[in-house]
Order: structure tokens, then sequence, then C-alpha cells
């Protein structure tokens, strides 16, 4: 079979694993060859290529970001952008187009092939882990991994100076890298976008960790919003045509801290992780879970299986509808939450 591949949204550690997975699986065994797409879905439209095959994935294993490169471009935001798509995977006389991808392009995926009879089958990827279906998304355990270690270090220099360190993490509408950074880092609190905080609470929580003599790490998703409803968007840019029309986030945990010294009278600093969590070497978990993605979604191609996604569940890789797993977000179970708020304070 003649298979396109692209990866779309936000770039992860793990993506060149499940590149190299698809390939080595679909050259050796089904003695398939590939068509890489350039920059998602924006190649696709454009024509633009990257050569695709067992060299060009040899030794991308551990290597960061995405060999294809990657932007947000959703083609059926063009009014044209369908009779491009169909014109590009016939000029390349394709088979099958494989997605990586978060909400976003996977959505665009799924409706390609449940509307537009278009063959291909998605891969979910997000350090966001907000897609649902699957215990884990490609990039989450890395992007964890990058906040937990650097609340380890933020913890000695808040000792040294008796200072409130604010951490800002990553995860838009969702708060798991929040919540499984913030209880693998031991932080004061967590306050993710799933339940907005109480400004007051927090300032207890922040006294009453002071009075135990140590020194407080607050850790907050970039869309974690005070009860109040106010947020600070530290940016309001116009994308370009088709580009995902998106805010981008950033600036609670500036916010968040300012208040905190108001209020308590306490020194705090804050620290925007920012995309140091989507940058650098995939985590072993990321490699182990994008390698059993991409030999899970050739074989999903061969099977015909159009319109599915794969997924981890429990330790299986199952195959899912991309149109179940792209109607809504997978956001933290308050449950989950309420277990991590033993340690708050
Ligand atoms: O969706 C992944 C993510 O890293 C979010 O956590 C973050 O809010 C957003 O992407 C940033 O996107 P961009 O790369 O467009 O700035």
């Amino acid at each position: 079979m003649r298979v396109g591949v692209l990866t779309g949204g936000s770039d992860c550690p793990g993506l060149n694993a499940v590149l190299r997975a698809v390939v080595r699986k679909g050259a050796q065994v089904y003695d398939d060859e590939f068509v890489g797409f350039r920059d998602g879905w924006r190649g696709v439209l454009r024509d633009e290529t990257v050569p695709l095959d067992i060299t060009a994935v040899r030794g991308t294993l551990p290597r960061g970001g995405t060999i294809l490169g990657s932007t947000r471009t959703n083609p059926l935001l063009l009014d044209d952008g369908l009779d491009r798509v169909r014109g590009t995977l016939a000029r390349h006389r394709l088979d099958a187009l494989i997605v990586v991808g978060g909400t976003a392009t996977l959505g665009v995926a799924a409706r390609l092939a449940d509307d537009h009879g278009v063959p291909l089958v998605g891969v979910p990827k997000t350090i966001d882990n907000d897609i649902p279906l699957t215990d884990r998304t490609v990039g989450f355990d890395t992007a964890v991994g990058v906040a937990t270690a650097t609340i380890d270090r933020l913890h000695t220099t808040a000792e040294s100076h008796k200072r409130v360190l604010v951490v800002e993490v990553m995860g838009r509408s969702a708060g798991w890298i929040a919540l499984h950074a913030g209880m693998a880092g031991g932080a004061n609190c967590i306050l993710i976008p799933e339940r907005p905080f109480s400004v007051e609470k927090v300032c207890e929580w922040v006294e009453s960790r002071f009075r135990a003599t140590y020194a407080p790490i607050v850790v907050i998703s970039d869309s974690a919003l005070p009860e109040s409803g106010e947020i600070t968007l530290r940016h309001d840019v116009t994308p370009p045509p088709g580009a995902d029309p998106r805010a981008r986030l950033s600036g609670v945990g500036e916010w968040l801290g300012r208040e905190i010294e108001r209020r308590t009278g306490k020194e705090a600093r804050t620290t925007v992780l920012g995309y140091v969590q989507r940058g650098g070497s995939p985590s072993p978990f990321d490699r182990w879970l994008g390698t059993r993605f991409g030999l899970h979604a050739i074989d999903a191609v061969h099977d015909g299986d159009w319109g599915t996604m794969t997924a981890l569940q429990g330790n299986r890789i199952a195959r899912v509808r991309l149109a179940d797993a792209t109607s809504t977000l997978k956001t933290v179970d308050p449950a989950q939450y309420e277990e991590a708020s033993v340690f708050f304070g």
C-alpha cells in the first residue's frame, strides 16, 4: 500500500517513535511505501512532502519534536480545503493516511473519514492528555516528568528564601499535567481549570505551610480560573487563514503570585514552565507508547479500519472511533482531584 503520514497540532516528545514504528512495520512486514507530509494538514493542502522510509526514521527514537514538522492548520476552515486534500492524496496515489494529532487535528480526521470517505486512521498525541477513550496520549508522561523535576528544584530555592513559588504548567482545558506533577512533586496546592479556585483559600494554604516551616509550591494550570472569573491572557493574536483560532494562554500564574504577595505579605515568585514541557527527548514510557501506537496504526490501515484511533486501555492497544474520541475533552475526574487535596495546605 501507499500510505501518507502527518503530524499535526502542538508538537510533543514521542512523535518520532510513532513514525519510526509505522514505517518499520509497514515497510518490513507489509511492503508499504510512505509519503510524509510536511507540517501537518498544511503539507497536504500545499502538497509539500518529506521522504519517509526506514533510513529517514533511523536513530529518531530518542529525538523530541517531529521529523515531519507540525502546524495547527485546519483544511476544513478553507473553502477549497477538502478538494485540495483529495487532490494531493490522488496525486500521490495514496491508499491511506495516518494522522498523528491532538483533538483538533484528529477532529478534522474524524470528519474527513466519516463525512467524506477519506481512508485514514488516527494516533492520539498531546502533552495535555485530554483525549477521551485512551488512558494516555503520547507526550503526556514526558511533560509530567519535566514539570516534576522542575518542582523538585523549586523546593530547594523556595526553602532557602522562605518564598512562595508558583509554577504555571500547560494543559489548556484539562488539569492533568498539574495534577500529576503536583502530586509527584509534593505541591502545597494544585489549581486546575476544572475547579475554579478561591484565592482566599490558596492564601490560607500558603500560610499554613509557612507555619509548618516549609515553603509552599503552588502548581497552577495555564487555564485555571479564580472563582471571580478573572484571567490574564498574555497574547491576543489574529491567526493566519486556516490556522487554529484558539487564544494563547499564560499569565494566570503571574497574576496569582502577585495576589498571594498582596494578601499574605509573603514574597512570591512565579515560574512559567512553557515550552520546555514539550521539548527534548521523550521519556521511556512515551517511546514505548508511541512505538506501540505506530505498530497498531499500520495494522489498522491494513485492516481497512478507517475512522479509528489507537487507544491505550489498561495495557492493551484498542481501536476506538475517531468521532467518539474527538467529540468531547477528557478532563480531570473530580474524585481524583479530591484525592490530591489531602495534601493541600
Ligand atoms: O495542546 C498542547 C499545548 O502545549 C497546551 O498545553 C498549550 O496551552 C498549547 O499547546 C500551546 O500552544 P502553541 O504551541 O500554539 O503556543
